[in-house]
């Protein structure tokens, strides 16, 4: 394998760097609150595809951003991600016992921990995102941290999360799903490439718009894909109770379509994600290989 195109070894060298500063990032768990600081670091660490750093740290790359700054955008990302995993989780939304193959967050802990890890872990990547230096200019950063409120809040992944749990047992048009995936799920994927990207000076507006519109569609290949899984892994693969949206009537990609034609759209997805990058060269190696990465995944 060519060292210079080998995706896993860039993957996991990325993957440890982040687990690395989040576990620097975070509360040690002798600080007080110690149990609330204890709870956020299992909520974080250990485990997750950090797909969402990888996105930052590609973006970044084709934008030729420092990568330590790419890391800072990345791993705030992801706090608001696990954040989001943790209530998504609590028995009055998913209620969920088993989250990347450990007991949730609120079974390991208790309900009242598990809603204050979320407060916490989003109020700490807004921390991240204001104190570090990420951006040439203080206008480009205060941009950047809208971008991560919005892409968070009731126009991104908690309104997203909204029309889920509204959706019980309803059936969805297509129209209306990929509004609720979009939300719920592609919000946060596209802040990831967009806040990477804007680590660095590399992009003009054609070339940022690119990315975004790349983003877009795999932020919803990645949600149609989950959907998916639910319905065909094991959970020994998954690290999370398989054929639960079934058994609780979400409306899903596959209720919609099946699973066939669900894979297909996501196929096709990939392809417009991938068309979408035309032009930027070879800096955006990374970008291609995870828009494959996110299709092809088995957990
Ligand atoms: C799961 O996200 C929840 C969705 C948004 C579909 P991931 O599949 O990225 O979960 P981890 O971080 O790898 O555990
Ligand atoms: C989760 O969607 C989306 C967010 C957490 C924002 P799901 O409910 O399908 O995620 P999983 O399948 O529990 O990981
Ligand atoms: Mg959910
Ligand atoms: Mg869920
Ligand atoms: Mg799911």
């Amino acid at each position: 394998m060519n060292s210079a195109t080998d995706f896993q070894g860039w993957a996991h060298a990325r993957q440890e760097r982040i687990e690395t500063l989040l576990q620097t990032l975070l509360p040690a768990p002798e600080i007080a609150p110690q149990r609330l600081h204890q709870a956020m670091r299992y909520a974080v660490l250990g485990a997750g595809k950090r797909v969402r750093p990888l996105l930052a740290f590609a973006a970044g790359e084709l934008a030729q951003a420092d990568p330590e700054r790419a890391a800072i955008a990345g791993a705030a990302v992801e706090l608001i991600h696990a954040y989001s995993l943790v209530h998504d989780d609590l028995p009055c939304m998913d209620d969920d016992v088993l989250r990347r193959g450990r007991p949730t967050c609120h079974v390991e802990y208790d309900e009242a921990t598990a809603l204050l890890v979320g407060d916490a872990l989003q109020s700490l990547a807004f921390q991240l995102v204001s104190e570090y230096r990420l951006a040439a200019d203080a206008s480009t950063q205060l941009e950047m941290v809208k971008l991560l409120a919005v892409a968070s809040g009731s126009r991104g992944m908690a309104g997203g999360q909204a029309i889920d749990l509204d959706a019980v047992g309803k059936t969805l048009s297509v129209p209306e799903l990929e509004f609720m995936h979009i939300h719920k799920t592609g919000a946060l994927i596209r802040a990831a490439a967009l806040l990477g990207a804007r680590c660095g000076n590399g992009l003009d507006d054609k070339a940022l718009a690119q990315v975004d519109h790349f983003a877009k569609c795999i932020g919803l290949a990645f949600q149609v894909v989950d959907d998916v899984l639910d319905a065909e892994a094991p959970t020994a693969t998954l690290g999370k109770t398989a054929g639960k949206d079934a058994r609780q009537g979400k409306p899903t990609y596959v209720s919609a379509l099946g699973v066939a034609q669900s894979k297909a759209f996501a196929a096709e997805l990939r392809n417009d994600a991938l068309k979408a990058l035309d032009g930027l060269g070879e800096r955006a190696l990374r970008l291609r290989q995870l828009a494959d990465f996110i299709v092809l995944r088995k957990f």
